[in-house]
This record gives structure tokens, sequence and C-alpha cells, in this order.
């Protein structure tokens, strides 16, 4: 026996909470009966519909990619940009993946990809604990007494991030810039440029370099793999830590 909206999760229509709310909608039906009861549990034998569509328990699948700029995380976009998902081949199109959380439309690097609501609430969802290291291309030099501001921890939009490690990279004198590393264990809506807009370094370049012990290593930009179960077993443990 499962609870219902761990089932409808699993079955990679919508993230935990999303199933929580589809239910007392009224948009959720157990063998033809409209059921807005949250603790309802379920067998494999009952037939569950969401939005009169029966959902069928689909082969979970996760998978990292080297997102490259100019392309939306999003499933659709409003101004027709390309997405994340249109990047995937026509074997990997046929199963309703989604990205777990969101890197911006300029933003390169490390996305994790699946259908597994579960495992996307445990990675990125608020209680997640697992680290995301960033390098960022700045305007201006920075100094040490900056990043330990960002260290410490800086208001964004009335809201104190938490700890995080920083780290200067390298100046360039030239072009008056500055290459940092900075590993965070939030993703608030536009974080990292943020918080160095808050200490008066706008970003120029984001790239994610590193989710957990997960880095992009011989990923080309544009191409992904599939997770090992070690490596699926670890961003679990780590985001739980
Ligand atoms: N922080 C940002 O500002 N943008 C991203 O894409 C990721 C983290």
């Amino acid at each position: 026996m499962e609870r219902l909206q761990k089932v409808i999760a699993q079955a990679g229509i919508a993230s935990r909470r999303k199933a929580e709310e589809l239910i007392p909608e009224g948009r959720v039906k157990v063998n033809g009966i409209v059921t807005k009861e949250l603790g309802t549990k379920v067998t494999s034998s009952d037939l569950v519909e969401v939005d009169n569509v029966k959902i069928e328990k689909e082969e979970k699948k996760y998978l990292v990619m080297n997102k490259p700029r100019y392309i939306v995380t999003t499933a659709n976009d409003d101004k027709d940009r390309p997405t994340v998902l249109s990047l995937l081949n026509k074997y990997y199109q046929q199963y309703r993946l989604f990205p777990v959380g969101r890197l911006d439309y300029d933003t390169k690097g490390l996305l994790l990809l699946t259908n597994d609501g579960d495992f996307m609430n445990t990675v990125v969802g608020p209680k997640s604990n697992i680290e995301k290291e960033y390098l960022v291309r700045t305007e201006g030099i920075m100094s040490n007494t900056t990043i330990k501001l960002l260290e410490a921890g800086v208001v964004i939009d009335g809201y104190k991030t938490r700890p995080a490690k920083a780290k200067i990279d390298s100046h360039d004198k030239k072009n008056q810039s500055s290459l940092v590393r900075i590993t965070i264990k939030e993703g608030k809506y536009h974080q990292v440029k943020r918080m160095f807009e808050s200490v008066g370094f706008p970003v120029k370049r984001l790239t994610r370099i590193r989710i957990g012990d997960l880095i992009l290593e011989g990923l080309q930009e544009g191409a992904y793999r599939e997770l090992t179960i070690h490596e699926i077993k670890s961003l679990y443990v780590l985001s739980k830590k």
C-alpha cells in the first residue's frame, strides 16, 4: 500500500507537493471515484486517474546534462526558445522527464533531469542540504573581504542567505573582472546572481560545476548521460545530511 500522492509523484506526473494539491482539488480518481482525501492508500491493482487520464508506472530515469547557455529549463517557453527537453533524443523524450530545479537561460552547467518527483523534492526541496558549486565571472576586482560577506550570508529581498563557501580563483586586471567559486546549499530564484549583486559585483557569466559529489567530467555542452545507481544513492544521502 502506498499513499496516493506518492504514487502520483512516482508516476512522474507531478512533484509530491503538486500531487498534494491535485488531490483536494478533486482532480484525482481512484477506481473511478473522485478522492479528495490526502492520506488515501492505494495498491498497484487500483486504477488511479489524474484529470481522467490513467497513470502508468513509468520506469525511473535520472540524467545529468551539461546545459548550454541560451536554453530554458522550463518544459515549455512562451517565447519559443529551445528547452533542455528538446536536447534529449527520441528514446528519452518518451519519458516524462523534468528538470530538477532551474538554471537561468544564460547559465550553463550541471543540470539533473528525472521523472521521479520524490528524487526531485529530496535534492532541491527546501529541506535539502546538498551543495551546489558555481563558477562565477564577475565585473570588478573582488577582495577577500567581499568573499567573507558572501560566506557569512547576505540579504537578498529581505532574506538572509545561509552560510556559503567562496574563494577567488583569479583576477583579470585588464578586463577588470574576477573568477570566483561559490558553494551554496540553497537554490532561491537567481540566488547566485542576486548574492553577487548585493555586494556590488554583478555576474557576467555563471556555470554550475557540481551538485553533491557529481561533476561534469567528460560531458560536452549539450550532452547528457544516465546517472549510475551509486550516484543516485549518493545524491539522496548528501541531500539528507
Ligand atoms: N543562481 C542564479 O542566479 N542563476 C542560476 O541559474 C543558478 C543559480
